[in-house]
C-alpha cells in the first residue's frame, strides 16, 4: 500500500496513513516517513499494535535513541522508554504523571538535545489530554527583520529545573512525585537561540518557556522582556497544532523546531498509559552556520 500524507493543519501536522510500525520499514517507506516528519514536524500514524521492541526498532529509522533524564520512570526491562502515566499500581504511579503541562521542547537542557520524539498512546481518555504544539520556524518568519537580526545574534541559556522551580505549586505533575534532586542534578547549557533546521535549511527559534531562562547576551532585564515577548509571540494560535488522541496513536515530533504542551484535562479517574521513545539529536548550530 502507498503511504498517504495528510496535512491536518496550516502551521504544522500531517496524518502518515498506510504504515504498519509493527514491522520494520523498507528503507523508502522509512525515507517517506522521515521526510514527512521533516516537512510537517508533527506526524500522526493512527491505530498502531506496538510491542516495546517494535517502537524502539521504528524509532530507530530517526537515529540513536536517548534515555531520558527521568530515571524512575523508565520502562523495567526497557530503558529507552519513558513512561507517561497516571495509572497507580497501589500507591505507586506506573509511569510520570501530567509530565509537560508547560510550552516545551523535550530535553533542551542537554547539550545534544532530542531530534525527535515518538509517543506511543497505549491507553488515553478520548476527548481529553489533548497535546498542542506549535511550529518555532513559522514564529521566526513572522518576526520583522530587525528582530530576526537580534534573536540570530542572541545564546538562549537552558535549565531542566526552571520548570519545577517555576511550576512547583502551579502545576499538577510536580505535585504528583516530582521531586527536586531529579532536576537539580542536570547542568544548564547553552544554545543559539536562531538554530537552522538541518533537513529543510530553514531558521527556528529554538527557545521554550519550561527550560530557557535567559540570554548570555542580555543582562536580566532584557532578557525576561525577551521572554515574555517570545512566549506571547510563539504561542500564537496560527502557529499551532492540536491533537485530539485516540487508543493507540503514534505521534512523532521534531523537537528541533517546535514546543509542545499537554492540556491537563483529566484526571486520576481517566486513565492515560503512553510510551514515549526520544531520538538523539545534534549540537545545535546556530543561525549564521552553513546549511
Ligand atoms: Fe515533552
Amino acid at each position: 500500500m502507498a503511504i498517504q500524507v495528510h496535512r491536518l493543519a496550516t502551521a504544522l501536522g500531517a496524518e502518515v496513513r498506510g504504515v504498519d510500525l509493527s514491522r520494520p520499514l523498507a528503507e523508502d517507506a522509512a525515507e517517506t516517513v522521515r521526510r514527512a516528519l521533516w516537512n510537517h514536524a508533527v506526524i500522526v500514524i493512527r491505530d498502531q499494535r506496538l510491542t516495546p521492541e517494535q517502537q524502539i526498532a521504528f524509532s530507530r529509522i530517526f537515529g540513536p535513541l536517548e534515555r531520558h533524564v527521568l530515571a524512575d520512570n523508565l520502562l523495567a526491562g526497557h530503558p529507552d522508554i519513558l513512561v507517561l502515566s497516571n495509572k497507580k499500581a497501589g500507591e505507586k504511579r506506573l509511569g510520570r504523571a501530567y509530565a509537560g503541562e508547560y510550552w516545551h521542547s523535550d530535553s533542551s537542557y542537554l547539550a545534544r538535545p532530542a531530534l525527535g520524539s515518538v509517543l506511543y498512546g497505549i491507553e488515553v481518555p478520548v476527548g481529553f489530554g489533548d497535546t498542542q504544539w506549535v511550529n518555532l520556524a513559522a514564529a521566526y518568519a513572522a518576526l520583522s527583520p530587525a528582530m530576526q537580526l537580534l534573536c540570530d545574534g542572541l545564546t538562549g541559556l537552558h535549565e531542566f529545573q526552571n520548570a519545577y522551580r517555576s511550576y512547583l505549586g502551579v502545576l499538577r505533575e510536580f505535585s504528583a512525585g516530582a521531586y527536586e534532586g531529579e532536576y537539580t542534578r542536570v547542568v544548564p547549557v547553552a544554545h543559539p537561540l536562531v538554530r537552522r533546521h538541518l533537513p529543510t535549511g530553514r531558521k527556528s527559534l529554538y527557545y521554550n518557556p519550561g527550560f530557557t531562562v535567559g540570554f548570555e547576551e542580555l543582562n536580566a532585564a532584557e532578557g525576561d522582556a525577551l521572554l515574555r515577548f517570545l512566549a506571547d509571540h510563539c504561542t500564537r494560535p496560527e502557529f499551532t497544532f492540536r491533537h485530539h488522541w485516540q487508543q493507540r496513536d503514534v505521534v512523532v515530533w521534531d523537537n528541533r523546531r517546535t514546543m509542545h504542551r499537554l492540556v491537563v484535562d483529566f484526571d486520576d479517574d481517566q486513565p492515560r498509559y503512553m510510551h514515549r521513545t526520544t531520538v538523539v539529536g545534534e549540537v545545535p548550530e546556530g543561525a549564521n552556520a552553513t546549511a
